[in-house]
């Protein structure tokens, strides 16, 4: 591959030493997801100013909105970048929801650092067998690979399942013995996107399955998990959003303390996506609310930067506790 890019010339970093250390010290390293240029803007500049290791994560279908090629060049850029702020932190560019061998390899030679083969709405046998090819090119190529056991309800990038299908601990050694994966995302309760429960007037989210994860983790100690779906789906965007014309009523996530107490376990990863979108989309419609001349993109797209800056910081310190690791 003539034209192959090596994620060390993006300056960046796989996932092996950020879990070694999130382990060790009992923290979850954040995976943002980004689609444009101000959230990648914002997850650099949140994760410095915070001194936290952080993870780039990138869709499939981000991919597609981006371009390979601009995302690299935006990537490199975003870690040179870190020295004019707070000082650069170990960063990944890590593949979301793979849905193939082939997906995941154009992404490994294309300067991705850590890749997801999701091979979770397969049979177990599949499941192992494309995990296992994944993992064979990207450990050529020192590249992290993370798998995934058990079916989160909701959406997971273009798959939908209506139900969870909790991750079975019986499983999880046969998998991650035969496959050699670096990490392994967990079903235990939480779902993706902003509606993850039905709650009626009242009603308090359900307790995650602690109970899985610590069969999980006495089955294979110190192997890092990750956990996905992990928005908390802050009620102040989602209040904004409806004060200021938007329609999200029902929108509710992961209470931040089961995340926090899931961060101080062998969680090593933990991913946002949904979060970042509605602190962007509180802070756009709010703007144009109360400038409906506004037209200048920099005006209504740097405010909401600057919230998901804040909204960064705080969840790196607050929640995940990876600030101040570096
Ligand atoms: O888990 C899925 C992520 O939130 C990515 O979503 O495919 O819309 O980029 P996306
Ligand atoms: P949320 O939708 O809860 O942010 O989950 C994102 C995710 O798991 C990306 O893989
Ligand atoms: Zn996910």
């Amino acid at each position: 591959m003539t034209d192959a890019v090596k994620y060390s010339e993006l300056g960046l970093v796989n996932t092996k030493g950020m879990f070694m250390k999130a382990m060790a010290d009992r923290y979850a390293v954040p995976a943002y997801n980004f689609n444009n240029m101000e959230q990648l803007q914002a997850i650099v500049t949140g994760c410095s100013e915070s001194r936290s290791p952080v993870i780039l994560q990138c869709s499939g279908s981000a991919l597609r909105y981006m371009n390979s090629r601009l995302l690299a060049c935006m990537v490199k850029g975003a870690v040179e970048m870190m020295e004019d702020l707070g000082g650069s932190v170990p960063t990944a560019l890590h593949l979301d929801h793979g849905d193939s061998f082939e997906l995941c390899r154009s992404c490994m030679d294309s300067g991705f650092s850590s890749v997801m083969i999701d091979g979770s709405h397969r049979s177990f046998e599949e499941n192992i067998n494309i995990t296992k090819r994944v993992v064979d090119y990207a450990h050529e190529h020192d590249v992290t690979v993370e798998g995934e056991l058990g079916v989160l309800s909701g959406v997971e990038d273009e798959v939908s399942s209506e139900v969870s299908h909790y991750t079975k601990p019986s499983e999880v050694e046969e998998f991650v013995g035969r496959t050699s994966v670096d990490s392994l995302a967990i079903s235990i309760g939480t779902s993706h996107g902003a509606y993850k429960f039905k709650l009626k007037p009242g009603e308090q989210p359900p307790s995650l399955r602690f109970d899985i994860l610590e069969e999980i983790e006495s089955r294979i100690p110190g192997f890092p998990i990750v956990l996905h779906g992990a928005s908390s789906v802050m009620p102040e965007y989602v209040a904004m959003i409806n004060r200021f014309g938007g329609k999200m009523e029902e929108a509710v996530g992961i209470p931040e303390e089961q995340l926090r107490r899931a961060a101080e376990s062998a969680v090593c990863k933990i991913n946002i996506d949904s979060d970042g979108r509605l602190a962007m989309t509180a802070t756009i419609r709010k703007v144009f609310a109360e400038k409906p001349g506004e037209f200048d993109p920099r005006k209504y797209l740097g405010p909401a930067r600057e919230e998901l800056i804040r909204m960064i910081k705080y969840k790196n310190e607050h929640v995940l506790g990876s600030a101040g690791r570096v």
